[in-house]
């Protein structure tokens, strides 16, 4: 029996070398490491301007922030993501306008974003979910008519390409994630990207106190100023390090998840009780960041059962997510939206069962986990 994880992070000899000549360094924060990891990301995914965060919530937050985005501001978010996602409009003091999926990419259904333009709406939240890119032409072209900031939400996004560029570089910041389960990992940690050097310049401050200062431009040492509000939502050298090994890595993991992805693709395509997203095509490019298996109406109160088959059988599984965001308790509490109010995130969310194409895998691995997928579904008939 394999034993296939969901997600594992790809760290290798050097990274822990790397960590471990900052170890022996005298510099853990401000220093030229995390410079080196922001010039790296900002050279992959080409944009102007890169900061290193400590989170992508961080980042999402920091955005809105930035912005000035609070109270009596609305913002335009899919119901379809991760919680943090809407936490971070929240946080900022906005109010998230939860718009619903489309059924074939899990992304944001266009067609609904103009009707929840109101006078108070300031920004468009964008997600590209599972990695597969939204369409950020007619994005743009809402945004720019109504005079809206574009916040991305990349977490799932490096290597996703719409018009052969990346992601993050349509709207005015792009935010990145490196959790444990992601592309690329630094434990934890994030990045900022952007075409406007102004907002890089202002949130390297408000990441840091609001300073105006880090300690090697301080002439006297320990002699700053406050000029505006800030956070402490920096990313230390210890992660930055792992992170500059991660980024000389993302061609091979992405090329490694690509092939997985279409092996497993093929091979589930030829059940006929399960539906799959839409993938790269055209100018749309995934960054194949797992397989979500959508079941139908009959399967899909079966749905624990097949997970419990999948990771006996040793096939680690996932739920992208687990509810709709307006579904949590928190939400549905202080919106109160009716349940039925976002059927096709609830769809996704309620009748799907994530597979892994990460790069720690291969196509036999892919091999296993579609006979495995076919065996449960026959066995639970
Ligand atoms: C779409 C999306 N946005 C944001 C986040 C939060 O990222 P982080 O854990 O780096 O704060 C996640 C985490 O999985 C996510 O999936």
């Amino acid at each position: 029996m394999r034993n296939i994880k969901f997600g594992k992070p790809m760290i290798g000899e050097a990274e822990k070398s790397a960590v471990k000549k900052v170890l022996e360094g005298d510099i853990l924060v401000h220093g030229p490491v995390s410079k080196e990891f922001e010039t790296s990301f900002a050279s992959f995914t080409t944009a102007p301007h890169a900061v290193s965060l400590s989170s992508c919530t961080a980042a999402l937050h920091l955005s809105y922030f930035h912005y000035g985005i609070g109270p009596g501001d609305e913002v335009i978010v899919p119901a379809q993501t991760h919680n943090a996602t809407v936490h971070a409009v929240e946080l900022a003091g906005g109010k998230p306008v939860f718009i619903d999926a489309e059924i074939k990419t899990g992304n944001v259904d266009i067609s609904q974003v103009e009707s929840a333009i109101t006078p108070r709406t300031k920004a468009i939240s964008i997600v590209h979910y599972l990695g597969m890119p939204v369409d950020m032409d007619k994005i743009m072209a809402i945004a720019s008519k109504h005079k809206l900031l574009v916040i991305e939400d990349c977490a799932l996004a490096i290597g996703t390409y719409f018009k052969n560029r990346h992601v993050g570089l349509f709207g005015d910041v792009g935010c990145f994630s490196f959790y444990p389960v992601k592309h690329i990992t630094t434990a934890e940690g994030g990045m900022i990207i952007t075409k406007h050097a102004s907002v890089a310049a202002g949130i390297t401050r408000q990441r840091a106190f609001g300073v105006d200062r880090t300690p090697s431009e301080r002439s006297i040492p320990g002699i700053y100023d406050v000029t505006m509000l800030g956070f402490n939502y920096r990313m230390s050298e210890i992660h930055a390090a792992i992170g500059i090994e991660q980024v000389k890595k993302i061609p091979g993991f992405l090329s490694q998840r690509e092939e997985n992805y279409f092996c497993l693709d093929k091979a589930l395509r030829e059940i006929d009780e399960v539906s799959l997203f839409d993938s790269t095509h055209g100018d749309f490019k995934s960054s194949y960041y797992c397989l979500s298996v959508m079941l139908n109406d009959r399967l899909t109160p079966k749905r624990f059962e097949i997970v419990d088959y999948l990771n006996k059988k040793g096939v680690g599984t996932s739920v992208y997510y687990p509810r709709p965001v307006p579904h949590f308790t928190y939400y549905r509490q202080k919106y109160k939206h009716p349940e039925n109010a976002f059927p096709v995130a609830s769809k996704i969310s309620y009748s799907s069962i994530a597979l892994s194409v990460g790069p720690h895998l291969n196509t036999e691995d892919m091999d296993y986990i579609a006979t495995t997928m076919k065996d449960a579904l026959k066995s639970l008939a």
